[in-house]
């Protein structure tokens, strides 16, 4: 990373956006008005039912609509026509091909930035492609090996809690270490220190959990409302960045690793730095794209592996011949471990835990012989994708010799995008697929997590995909 003194500031911040719902629908019926006419084909009547199923579970909803309709149609939900675009050659025009045609910031999810602010998620165009360019050399290799040290001592002390013969609810077993691991690894917080870290940690979540709520309870603003409550909770967070910022600005420590600690001193190419308020709002951004992600990513591997012995017994073996008992090294994750790979890769597949791209678009576009005017919502759905049956043959079925480094190669572009893709392609691809990697060659090295006889498990899927209601194993010693 340059190493800059004279600063810039990054120009053009973008426009601010009303919080306010009741003015978002006017703006959407206004959008809707201006492009009356042209949208893609699909159901266009408002359905409280469509509504609700989309909210609760969109999948056979989507799945349905792409065999009538094909890999774009549009839907009303709410007050709103809703534009999706699947498979493949969809998500590569969103993604790669036609970039310039979307804006993230004003989706669907753009509730997201009272907490968030304006970080790599919720910006665009040349302030998010210069922003970016200062925060990729924080996610190198070099940097990510950094932050293994913090996963291994986080995995470590996790695992010391569980003990065989007893039923542990491991979503929320690894949700906590993922928030340990990015306290220590974006923020530099010890978690343990019971001041910043643990406070920190506390309101992280608690204001997160607005964003899982119903959409009518997101509504309300009065004294006492979820709303009031994230509100609180992001003022202690601030409180909090910001005094690291300022600590990290006032002692600058080139050696600190912490992803924080690299965005204070980060300078673009021509000296442009972050200014406070844009480093809180890049790390709340990354505390929240990184830690969820994760979480589900583990707990659906653990999940499907607990329902696959053929699979697991694969796995341990290539654990037992690589590592010998030995936590992994970045290298040995990185090439070493194919059928962890393969595994993670399928997981992925069935439960791509941010699952879908929200965009706006910005200007009139044709895709598959249909014009999408400006102002639609259009959004690519990675979890529906991946369960195209002509592009993945039984696609309900758990089979990572899918993913066998030929096989990858031949799927079409655009067929598999868990991380996204393109200009927007997740920053921490790598920082996450090494901390879940970890995690489950660490675990399934000392244990074996059963499923519980006669429990099924349901996906929620706000804000990202994880098992309903937690999911609760039943421990034992590896056989
Ligand atoms: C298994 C783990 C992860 C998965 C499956 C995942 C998935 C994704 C996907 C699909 C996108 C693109 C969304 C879109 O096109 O709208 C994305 C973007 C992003 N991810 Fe991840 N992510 C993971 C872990 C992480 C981690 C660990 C971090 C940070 C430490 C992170 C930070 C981000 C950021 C900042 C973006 C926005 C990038 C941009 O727009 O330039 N993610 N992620």
């Amino acid at each position: 990373m340059a190493t800059v003194d004279s600063t810039k500031p990054l120009a053009d911040r973008p426009p601010r956006l009303s919080a306010n719902p009741f003015l978002r629908v006017a703006n959407d019926l206004r959008a809707e008005w201006r492009g009356r006419g042209a949208y893609p084909p699909g159901p266009s009547d408002f359905s409280l039912s469509r509504t609700k199923q989309a909210a609760y579970d969109p999948l056979p909803l989507l799945l349905g609509a792409y065999e009538e309709f094909g890999p774009i149609f549009s839907m009303r939900l709410l007050h709103s026509k809703v534009v999706f675009m699947l498979g493949p050659e969809a998500n590569h025009f969103v993604t790669v091909g036609h970039p310039e045609n979307f804006h993230w910031r004003e989706s669907s999810f753009g509730d997201l930035i009272p907490l968030l602010g304006d970080g790599l998620l919720t910006i665009d165009e040349g302030y998010h492609d210069r922003a970016r360019a200062i925060m990729v050399p924080a996610f190198h290799r070099a940097q990510v090996e950094a932050s293994t040290a913090a996963m291994l001592m986080e995995a470590e002390a996790a695992l010391a809690t569980l003990r065989p013969d007893t039923v542990v609810d491991v979503y929320a077993w690894m949700r906590t270490l993922a928030m340990r691991i990015a306290m220590r690894a974006l923020l530099g917080l010890d978690p343990d220190d019971g001041g910043q870290g643990a406070v920190a940690a506390h309101h992280f979540e608690a204001a997160l959990g607005f964003f899982g709520i119903d959409f009518a309870l997101r509504l309300l603003r009065g004294p006492g409302s979820p709303w009031r409550k994230m509100i609180a909770s992001r003022a202690v967070l601030d409180r909090i960045v910001y005094e690291e910022i300022g600590r990290r600005r006032a002692a600058p420590d080139s050696g600190r690793e912490d992803i924080l600690s690299l965005l204070v001193a980060a300078r673009g190419e021509n000296g442009e730095a972050f200014s406070d308020r844009e480093i809180r709002d890049q790390v709340m951004t990354l505390m929240f794209a990184g830690h969820d992600t994760s979480t589900s990513t583990v707990t659906f591997a653990l999940y499907e592996l607990a329902h696959h012995p053929e699979a697991l017994a694969r796995l341990c073996e290539e654990q037992d011949r690589v590592l010998g008992g030995a936590s992994p090294t970045i290298d040995q994750m990185e090439r070493e471990l194919p059928y962890l790979d393969m595994v993670v890769d399928e997981v992925l597949r069935l439960y791509p835990p941010a699952w879908i791209g929200p965009r706006r678009a910005v200007r009139d576009f044709e895709f598959g012989g249909y014009g999408v005017p400006r102002g639609a919502y259009v959004n690519y759905v990675s979890w529906a994708s991946h369960r195209l049956p002509e592009v993945f043959p039984e696609p309900e079925a758990f089979v990572p010799e899918r993913f066998t480094r030929e096989r990858k190669a031949e799927l079409p572009r655009g067929a598999y995008v868990p991380f996204g893709g393109g200009k927007r392609v997740c920053i921490g691809k790598r920082f996450g697929l090494i901390e879940v990697k970890l995690v489950l060659s660490m675990l399934s090295q000392r244990l074996r997590a059963d499923a519980l006889p006669g429990r099924t498990m349901t996906v929620r899927q706000m804000p990202t995909l994880s098992p309903s209601g937690g999911l609760k194993m039943r421990l034992r010693h590896r056989a």
